[in-house]
């Protein structure tokens, strides 16, 4: 009879082959909510006068009956306003629209840039979708993990970094890349990581974008397609038409 034990012990002989071959993703490790000291319902949350300005602007975009709608930007900006998303600021949201909190949960639970959880002032994440992992993100992983003395998943003590791995963020094309807080950090060596990081320590701002001398995502060096004046309206098609 198959038991658990019998698997176990079959796994470790080798004799009974893995079925998830890729590496676990931490960065969105609170998947059911625990009450603690720093979330829970009884702290309170209110958004700042100015940031309730937005509310009223975010909410007027919107049309009667469709209020809801507003949902993920009201939950950015209290996340933008608290660093994080607590409980509070989703029950907060909802009350705004005068919506169940189930609702927002699920929003806030599906979504993996809402952060549930206490996180540095610099949020780090990696892609090392296969893009990123050919062009070297191993490596640059490697050099945060050095250089902050983290993991995956964990935030450095005095609270300025907490690193993340993530899938593709849509700039494959300038892989491997890091985002920092809204910021791409694109075409990055190991050196240009331990620059930035070392930039962020000091207080300074480092310059996004790609960090090889592009000025966006075009070829380096001389375009390689594309190269002559595109033929005028009406090239190609027959004379009698
Ligand atoms: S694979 Fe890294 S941005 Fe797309």
């Amino acid at each position: 009879m198959i038991t658990l034990k019998n698997l176990t012990r079959f796994w470790q002989k080798g004799l009974v082959r893995n079925l998830q071959t890729s590496s676990v993703l931490q960065h969105d490790a609170l998947f059911v909510h625990r009450d603690t000291a720093e979330d829970n319902p009884d702290i309170k949350f209110e958004f700042t006068p100015e940031n309730l300005k937005r509310v009223d602007a975010i909410l007027s975009i919107y049309p009667e009956g469709h209020k809801r709608a507003a949902m993920i930007p009201l939950l950015d900006l209290a996340q933008r306003q608290y660093g994080w998303l607590p409980l509070s600021a989703m029950h907060t949201v909802a009350d705004i629209l005068c919506l169940p909190r189930m609702r927002v949960y699920e929003v806030a639970t599906f979504y993996t840039m809402f952060i549930r959880k206490p996180i540095g002032k610099y949020h780090l994440q990696i892609c090392t979708t296969t893009p990123c992992w050919l062009r070297g993100s191993d490596d640059i992983l490697s050099a945060i993990k050095t250089q902050l003395k983290i993991n995956v998943g964990d935030t450095t003590c005095d609270k300025m970094f907490s690193l993340s791995e993530v899938e593709c963020l849509g700039a494959c094309v300038n892989a491997p890349m890091v985002q920092i807080n809204d910021d791409y950090y694109e075409d990055l060596t190991t050196n240009d990581m331990v620059e930035i990081l070392h930039d962020l320590k000091c207080g300074k701002k480092p310059r996004a974008g790609p960090r090889n001398g592009r000025y966006a995502s075009e070829p380096l060096g001389q375009p390689t397609s594309l190269k002559s004046d595109p033929p005028s309206p009406g090239f190609g098609v027959r004379s009698d038409l």
